[in-house]
Protein backbone atom coordinates (compact mmCIF):
# COMPACT_ATOMS: atom_id res chain seq x y z
CA UNK A 1 0.00 0.00 0.00
CA UNK A 2 1.03 3.53 -0.43
CA UNK A 3 0.03 6.70 1.73
CA UNK A 4 0.74 9.96 0.08
CA UNK A 5 0.60 12.34 3.07
CA UNK A 6 -0.25 16.16 1.68
CA UNK A 7 0.09 18.87 4.21
CA UNK A 8 -4.11 19.82 3.08
CA UNK A 9 -7.08 19.45 1.86
CA UNK A 10 -5.93 21.39 -1.13
CA UNK A 11 -2.94 19.43 -2.08
CA UNK A 12 -4.75 16.17 -1.69
CA UNK A 13 -7.20 17.18 -3.73
CA UNK A 14 -4.76 18.59 -6.60
CA UNK A 15 -2.58 15.22 -6.11
CA UNK A 16 -6.19 12.83 -6.76
CA UNK A 17 -6.76 15.01 -9.82
CA UNK A 18 -3.54 14.74 -11.27
CA UNK A 19 -3.52 11.13 -10.51
CA UNK A 20 -6.71 10.27 -12.68
CA UNK A 21 -6.01 12.54 -15.26
CA UNK A 22 -2.31 11.36 -15.87
CA UNK A 23 -3.94 6.98 -15.84
CA UNK A 24 -6.71 8.14 -18.09
CA UNK A 25 -4.11 9.94 -20.19
CA UNK A 26 -1.71 7.04 -19.80
CA UNK A 27 -4.23 4.74 -20.80
CA UNK A 28 -5.32 6.89 -24.40
CA UNK A 29 -8.54 5.72 -24.15
CA UNK A 30 -10.59 5.16 -27.52
CA UNK A 31 -14.08 3.59 -27.85
CA UNK A 32 -13.26 0.15 -28.36
CA UNK A 33 -10.99 0.26 -25.13
CA UNK A 34 -12.52 2.65 -22.85
CA UNK A 35 -10.86 3.31 -19.30
CA UNK A 36 -13.11 2.73 -16.70
CA UNK A 37 -13.71 4.36 -13.66
CA UNK A 38 -15.26 3.84 -9.98
CA UNK A 39 -16.10 7.34 -8.62
CA UNK A 40 -17.19 7.99 -4.76
CA UNK A 41 -19.37 10.81 -3.36
CA UNK A 42 -19.16 12.75 0.40
CA UNK A 43 -16.93 15.85 0.94
CA UNK A 44 -13.66 13.90 0.71
CA UNK A 45 -13.40 13.96 -3.06
CA UNK A 46 -14.73 17.55 -4.07
CA UNK A 47 -12.24 19.09 -3.81
CA UNK A 48 -10.58 16.62 -6.51
CA UNK A 49 -13.68 16.57 -8.60
CA UNK A 50 -13.25 20.51 -9.17
CA UNK A 51 -9.45 19.94 -10.12
CA UNK A 52 -11.04 17.25 -12.79
CA UNK A 53 -13.22 19.68 -14.29
CA UNK A 54 -10.70 22.67 -14.28
CA UNK A 55 -8.36 20.15 -16.14
CA UNK A 56 -10.97 19.26 -18.40
CA UNK A 57 -11.90 22.90 -19.20
CA UNK A 58 -8.15 23.74 -19.94
CA UNK A 59 -8.29 20.64 -22.30
CA UNK A 60 -5.91 18.56 -20.44
CA UNK A 61 -8.15 15.45 -20.20
CA UNK A 62 -11.11 14.26 -22.03
CA UNK A 63 -14.00 11.97 -20.43
CA UNK A 64 -15.22 10.92 -23.66
CA UNK A 65 -13.58 7.64 -23.58
CA UNK A 66 -14.25 6.98 -20.15
CA UNK A 67 -16.96 4.67 -18.28
CA UNK A 68 -17.97 5.60 -14.78
CA UNK A 69 -19.54 3.34 -12.14
CA UNK A 70 -20.52 5.26 -8.63
CA UNK A 71 -19.95 3.17 -5.32
CA UNK A 72 -23.38 3.38 -4.23
CA UNK A 73 -26.88 5.55 -3.66
CA UNK A 74 -29.69 5.82 -0.65
CA UNK A 75 -32.49 3.78 -1.41
CA UNK A 76 -35.98 5.30 -1.95
CA UNK A 77 -34.60 8.91 -2.44
CA UNK A 78 -35.83 10.75 -5.27
CA UNK A 79 -33.26 10.92 -7.92
CA UNK A 80 -33.62 14.93 -8.23
CA UNK A 81 -33.47 14.77 -3.91
CA UNK A 82 -30.90 17.58 -3.44
CA UNK A 83 -28.89 14.95 -1.67
CA UNK A 84 -29.25 11.84 -3.92
CA UNK A 85 -25.81 10.65 -5.23
CA UNK A 86 -27.64 11.34 -8.64
CA UNK A 87 -27.94 14.56 -8.08
CA UNK A 88 -23.69 14.72 -6.44
CA UNK A 89 -22.69 13.51 -9.47
CA UNK A 90 -24.44 15.73 -11.84
CA UNK A 91 -23.35 19.15 -9.86
CA UNK A 92 -20.16 17.94 -8.70
CA UNK A 93 -19.20 16.31 -12.02
CA UNK A 94 -20.98 15.53 -14.75
CA UNK A 95 -22.63 18.28 -15.80
CA UNK A 96 -19.28 20.07 -16.33
CA UNK A 97 -17.07 17.46 -18.57
CA UNK A 98 -17.33 15.35 -21.74
CA UNK A 99 -18.67 12.45 -20.32
CA UNK A 100 -21.54 10.62 -22.80
CA UNK A 101 -24.40 9.93 -20.63
CA UNK A 102 -24.47 6.51 -21.39
CA UNK A 103 -21.02 5.73 -20.21
CA UNK A 104 -22.75 7.04 -16.67
CA UNK A 105 -23.66 4.51 -14.38
CA UNK A 106 -25.16 5.35 -10.77
CA UNK A 107 -27.64 2.48 -8.65
CA UNK A 108 -30.72 3.18 -8.86
CA UNK A 109 -32.47 3.22 -5.38
CA UNK A 110 -35.82 3.27 -6.54
CA UNK A 111 -35.56 0.10 -8.67
CA UNK A 112 -38.10 -2.68 -8.61
CA UNK A 113 -36.06 -4.76 -7.95
CA UNK A 114 -33.23 -4.48 -5.85
CA UNK A 115 -31.79 -7.44 -5.91
CA UNK A 116 -31.51 -7.64 -9.54
CA UNK A 117 -30.08 -3.73 -9.65
CA UNK A 118 -27.46 -5.09 -8.16
CA UNK A 119 -26.81 -7.87 -9.94
CA UNK A 120 -27.46 -6.12 -13.22
CA UNK A 121 -24.50 -3.63 -12.00
CA UNK A 122 -22.05 -6.04 -11.16
CA UNK A 123 -22.39 -7.35 -14.97
CA UNK A 124 -22.16 -4.18 -16.51
CA UNK A 125 -19.04 -3.74 -14.45
CA UNK A 126 -17.45 -6.68 -15.91
CA UNK A 127 -19.16 -6.14 -19.45
CA UNK A 128 -16.99 -2.83 -19.74
CA UNK A 129 -14.26 -5.01 -18.59
CA UNK A 130 -13.56 -4.12 -15.18
CA UNK A 131 -12.44 -1.41 -13.08
CA UNK A 132 -9.65 0.45 -14.25
CA UNK A 133 -9.21 3.03 -10.84
CA UNK A 134 -11.59 2.95 -8.36
CA UNK A 135 -11.54 5.79 -6.35
CA UNK A 136 -13.03 6.31 -2.64
CA UNK A 137 -13.57 8.07 0.55
CA UNK A 138 -14.38 6.49 3.97
CA UNK A 139 -16.35 7.17 6.12
CA UNK A 140 -15.53 8.02 9.90
CA UNK A 141 -16.23 4.38 11.35
CA UNK A 142 -13.44 2.79 8.35
CA UNK A 143 -16.41 2.16 5.93
CA UNK A 144 -15.94 2.08 2.72
CA UNK A 145 -19.04 3.35 -0.08
CA UNK A 146 -21.51 2.15 2.45
CA UNK A 147 -19.87 -1.39 3.63
CA UNK A 148 -20.59 -1.12 7.55
CA UNK A 149 -18.47 -2.37 10.29
CA UNK A 150 -19.61 -6.07 10.02
CA UNK A 151 -19.93 -6.20 6.60
CA UNK A 152 -18.52 -9.20 4.43
CA UNK A 153 -15.20 -8.44 2.87
CA UNK A 154 -15.69 -10.18 -0.01
CA UNK A 155 -19.47 -8.73 -0.46
CA UNK A 156 -20.38 -7.28 -4.19
CA UNK A 157 -23.32 -4.49 -4.70
CA UNK A 158 -26.28 -5.06 -2.64
CA UNK A 159 -28.74 -3.74 -0.50
CA UNK A 160 -27.21 -2.44 3.22
CA UNK A 161 -28.54 -0.73 6.23
CA UNK A 162 -26.91 2.29 7.48
CA UNK A 163 -25.76 2.41 11.25
CA UNK A 164 -27.15 5.18 13.13
CA UNK A 165 -23.37 6.34 13.22
CA UNK A 166 -23.38 7.13 9.35
CA UNK A 167 -27.01 8.61 9.33
CA UNK A 168 -25.76 11.26 12.19
CA UNK A 169 -22.57 11.65 9.98
CA UNK A 170 -24.86 11.96 6.89
CA UNK A 171 -27.85 14.10 8.22
CA UNK A 172 -25.39 17.12 8.49
CA UNK A 173 -25.56 17.33 4.62
CA UNK A 174 -28.07 20.27 3.86
CA UNK A 175 -31.33 18.57 2.56
CA UNK A 176 -31.19 16.19 5.72
CA UNK A 177 -31.37 18.99 7.92
CA UNK A 178 -29.39 17.50 10.69
CA UNK A 179 -32.27 15.33 11.13
CA UNK A 180 -30.60 11.11 10.71
CA UNK A 181 -33.93 10.41 10.08
CA UNK A 182 -34.26 11.95 7.09
CA UNK A 183 -31.13 10.17 5.26
CA UNK A 184 -32.61 6.72 4.18
CA UNK A 185 -32.18 3.47 6.35
CA UNK A 186 -30.53 1.59 3.44
CA UNK A 187 -28.45 2.29 0.25
CA UNK A 188 -27.25 0.00 -3.01
CA UNK A 189 -23.29 -0.12 -2.25
CA UNK A 190 -20.94 -1.91 -4.16
CA UNK A 191 -19.12 -4.67 -1.88
CA UNK A 192 -15.57 -4.48 -0.74
CA UNK A 193 -15.72 -7.41 -2.80
CA UNK A 194 -16.25 -4.50 -5.74
CA UNK A 195 -13.80 -2.54 -4.71
CA UNK A 196 -10.76 -5.41 -4.36
CA UNK A 197 -11.40 -6.74 -8.02
CA UNK A 198 -10.43 -2.79 -9.53
CA UNK A 199 -6.98 -2.92 -10.97
CA UNK A 200 -6.12 -0.23 -8.59
CA UNK A 201 -7.78 1.83 -5.76
CA UNK A 202 -7.07 5.05 -4.48
CA UNK A 203 -8.62 6.36 -1.79
CA UNK A 204 -9.20 9.74 -0.27
CA UNK A 205 -8.88 10.94 3.16
CA UNK A 206 -8.91 14.42 5.13
CA UNK A 207 -9.11 15.70 7.73
CA UNK A 208 -8.86 14.73 11.91
CA UNK A 209 -12.28 12.75 12.44
CA UNK A 210 -11.07 10.50 9.92
CA UNK A 211 -7.70 9.73 11.90
CA UNK A 212 -8.84 6.60 13.67
CA UNK A 213 -10.33 5.45 10.47
CA UNK A 214 -7.00 6.22 8.63
CA UNK A 215 -5.02 4.63 11.97
CA UNK A 216 -6.83 1.22 11.80
CA UNK A 217 -6.61 1.28 7.57
CA UNK A 218 -2.95 1.30 7.53
CA UNK A 219 -2.06 0.12 10.99
CA UNK A 220 -4.77 -1.77 12.04
CA UNK A 221 -5.41 -5.59 11.16
CA UNK A 222 -7.83 -6.41 8.03
CA UNK A 223 -11.30 -6.93 9.72
CA UNK A 224 -14.75 -5.87 8.91
CA UNK A 225 -15.24 -3.78 11.62
CA UNK A 226 -13.08 -1.36 9.76
CA UNK A 227 -14.28 -2.32 6.06
CA UNK A 228 -11.46 -0.04 4.66
CA UNK A 229 -9.07 -2.34 6.10
CA UNK A 230 -9.42 -4.50 2.91
CA UNK A 231 -7.50 -2.31 1.26
CA UNK A 232 -3.91 -4.24 2.90
CA UNK A 233 -5.04 -6.98 0.87
CA UNK A 234 -4.94 -4.85 -2.87
CA UNK A 235 -1.82 -5.09 -4.82
CA UNK A 236 -2.27 -1.77 -6.17
CA UNK A 237 -4.06 0.25 -3.53
CA UNK A 238 -3.08 4.05 -2.67
CA UNK A 239 -4.46 6.03 0.28
CA UNK A 240 -3.92 10.04 -0.13
CA UNK A 241 -4.33 11.85 2.91
CA UNK A 242 -4.02 15.41 4.96
CA UNK A 243 -1.64 15.79 7.67
CA UNK A 244 -4.79 16.38 9.72
CA UNK A 245 -5.73 12.77 9.01
CA UNK A 246 -2.54 11.01 10.45
CA UNK A 247 -2.62 12.08 14.36
CA UNK A 248 -2.79 9.02 15.16
CA UNK A 249 -0.61 7.01 13.22
CA UNK A 250 2.55 6.31 14.83
CA UNK A 251 5.17 8.44 14.21
CA UNK A 252 7.37 5.69 12.52
CA UNK A 253 4.64 4.63 10.30
CA UNK A 254 4.50 8.31 9.25
CA UNK A 255 7.87 8.67 8.45
CA UNK A 256 8.31 5.42 6.95
CA UNK A 257 5.21 6.25 4.06
CA UNK A 258 7.01 9.92 3.92
CA UNK A 259 10.53 8.16 3.72
CA UNK A 260 9.07 6.06 1.04
CA UNK A 261 7.62 8.54 -1.48
CA UNK A 262 11.03 10.40 -1.40
CA UNK A 263 12.77 7.99 -3.04
C1 LIG B 1 -20.70 8.19 2.82
C2 LIG B 1 -20.39 7.51 1.49
C3 LIG B 1 -18.97 7.04 1.42
C4 LIG B 1 -18.04 8.14 1.86
C5 LIG B 1 -18.30 8.49 3.30
C6 LIG B 1 -17.43 9.60 3.82
O1 LIG B 1 -21.26 7.39 3.77
N1 LIG B 1 -21.25 6.41 1.22
O2 LIG B 1 -18.67 6.62 0.10
O3 LIG B 1 -16.70 7.76 1.71
O4 LIG B 1 -19.66 8.90 3.41
O5 LIG B 1 -17.97 10.81 3.46
P1 LIG B 1 -17.25 12.21 3.56
O6 LIG B 1 -16.27 12.22 2.45
O7 LIG B 1 -18.34 13.20 3.36
O8 LIG B 1 -16.64 12.27 4.90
Amino acid sequence: MRVIIQPDYEKLSAWAADYVVKRINEAQPTAEKPFVLGLPTGSSPQGMYRNLVKTYKEGRVSFKNVITFNMDEYVGLPEDHPESYHTFMAENLFNHIDCPKENIHILNGNAPDLEAECANYERMIVEAGGIDLFLGGIGPDGHIAFNEPGSSLTARTRQKTLTTDTRIANSRFAAFHNNPEEVPATALTVGPGTVMAAKEVLILCNGHNKARALQAAVEGPVTQMWTISVLQMHQHGIIVCDEAACDMLTVGTYKYFKDIEKL
